[in-house]
């Protein structure tokens, strides 16, 4: 801690709100001593920064569990902590190394993803009759897209389903692990999940490693941990950080763009002919490598994937604040930034749930980022401004997500296999979305408080 923190940390006693010193944000501790907030922020993150918005405005500080997070919550001020690597630490040269090690083989990974995801998908239809087969669509999207997605990045060819089942068991526990709230059951429950997970990625001293290739991404990364002289304790909870960040977000978000599809039935028609169109051009769409898919023009199906993204993707960008720093709001306003501290951007509060930037924000419009002509939408004004960033499911700036491309190809080819493959409806057919889980926000794509019930037969098999 430093010392100003140390200030901050002495004067607990004072109640709610305190005037801010010098020229800082506003902050705010809460009223309980060390914890302040920490227990609102993790129930509902979004319900207790917009509160503090109403209250603060664009920029303000709070304490969760002994730490002072800096909250900006403007736009159009991003750029100043996302492009400066000087004053905000965000483990540049980490990001540098994903870049090199995804970027150039990303092609490669698509035609794989692409093969995986098709085997996959054919398998789980195989020996199943005409008759209708009910299901959860988060359970169905998230399995599917997992264990293609790790047979590919982890280029294994064993053992997918049980990593699947181990790593849906630990993400349940995610939200509670990151913010200290779980019971002592729950904590030795998470705690095994985790060992298990490690030793199915890197096997213990003697163990052996089934069906791995040894040029795949995962084993070019655990060679360069090993170079840089990573411990093996330190490799393992890397290589299950990487599990968590490639495959934790593409299947809830393909849930949410079916569920949304599901729900509005113009935005489904809208898509489906799309896909009609695509398939007169395309003899055996679904075919079609997921590198090819890239350069199909789908505008329909972009703006419902940014529409699904911009509703669904929550994740916190964090910088830790290296030395004192003043940082000047796109107003003109300046504050006065600790080294020390932490400064967090929660770009799902704005712009994309932003009132004064997307109109009717908690509502799905499926062609929002769509033109009259068909082409992609990228003018949004913020208070008559044109916005730079409207939409930031990705992150933005150096860190911005690697696996961008490849997560929306694939995103792209489960759907379309899914719409050309089954018939599909809500077994309940007005059922609705079920809300999301409120203590996920901030880990990344929400997901969803319960499934919805859906029931699908394959096409052809139809009589
Ligand atoms: C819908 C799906 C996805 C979303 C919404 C998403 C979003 C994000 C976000 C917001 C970040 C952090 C950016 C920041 O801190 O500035 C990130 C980082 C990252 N993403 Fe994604 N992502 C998705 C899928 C994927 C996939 C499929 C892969 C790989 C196959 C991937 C690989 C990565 C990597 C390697 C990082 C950097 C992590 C690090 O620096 O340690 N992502 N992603």
């Amino acid at each position: 801690m430093t010392s100003q923190s140390g200030h901050r940390v002495l004067s607990f006693w004072n109640d709610g709100a305190s005037a801010p010193k010098k020229n800082e944000p506003p902050l705010d501790k809460g009223f309980l001593p060390w914890l302040g907030h920490a227990l609102e922020f993790g129930k509902d993150a979004a319900k207790f920064l917009t509160r503090m918005k109403d209250k603060h405005g664009d920029i303000f500080t709070v304490l969760v569990a002994g730490h002072y997070v800096t909250m900006l919550l403007d736009p159009n001020t991003y750029d100043a902590v996302l492009y400066d690597t000087v004053s905000f630490d965000f483990s540049f040269y980490r990001n540098i190394l994903m870049k090199r090690v995804f970027g150039c083989s990303l092609a490669k990974l698509s035609s794989s993803m692409s093969a995986h995801l098709q085997t996959l998908f054919l398998a789980d239809q195989k020996g199943c009759s005409s008759e209708w087969r009910q299901e959860g669509l988060f359970d169905l999207c998230y399995s599917l897209l997992f264990r293609s997605g790790y047979l590919t990045v982890f280029e294994r060819s064993t053992n997918a389903a049980t990593v699947y089942q181990q790593f849906r068991k630990f993400d349940d526990l995610l939200p509670g692990l990151a913010r200290s709230t779980l019971n002592r059951g729950q904590r030795s429950a998470a705690t095994s999940y985790q060992e298990n997970l490690r030793e199915l990625l890197f096997p213990a001293p003697g163990g052996t490693l089934v069906g791995s290739s040894s040029s795949s991404w995962q084993q070019r990364y655990q060679n360069y941990l090993q170079e840089e002289g990573v411990n093996a304790d330190t490799q393992r909870r890397a290589l299950l950080l990487q599990l968590w960040v490639t495959q934790g977000n593409a299947g809830a978000a393909a849930f949410w763009l079916l569920g949304f599809l599901l729900t509005h039935p113009e935005a489904m028609e809208a898509v489906e002919a799309e896909i009609r169109s695509l398939a007169l051009r395309h003899d055996s769409l679904q075919r079609l490598p997921l590198d090819k898919l890239e350069t199909c023009s789908t505008p329909v199906f972009d703006s419902v994937l940014s529409e699904t993204l911009r509703l669904s993707a929550a994740a916190i960008i964090t910088r830790q604040v290296v030395r004192d720093r003043t940082l000047r709001m796109a107003s003109g306003q300046e504050y006065h930034l600790r080294q020390g501290e932490r400064i967090c951007l929660f770009p799902f509060l704005s712009p994309q749930m932003d009132p004064q930037v997307h109109r009717d924000p908690q509502n799905f419009i499926y062609n929002r980022f769509l033109n009259d002509d068909m082409t992609q939408k990228k003018t949004f004004y913020k208070c008559g401004e044109r916005l730079k960033y409207y939409n930031m499911p990705w992150g933005a700036g150096k860190t911005s997500c690697v696996g961008k491309q490849f997560a929306s190809s694939t995103i792209k080819m489960f759907v379309l296999l899914v719409l050309t493959q089954l018939d599909l409806e809500l077994c309940e057919p007005h059922a609705r979305l079920p809300p999301a889980n409120p203590s996920r926000y901030g880990l990344g794509m929400m997901q969803p408080q319960g499934d919805l019930q859906i029931r699908y037969r394959p096409k052809h098999k139809r009589h």
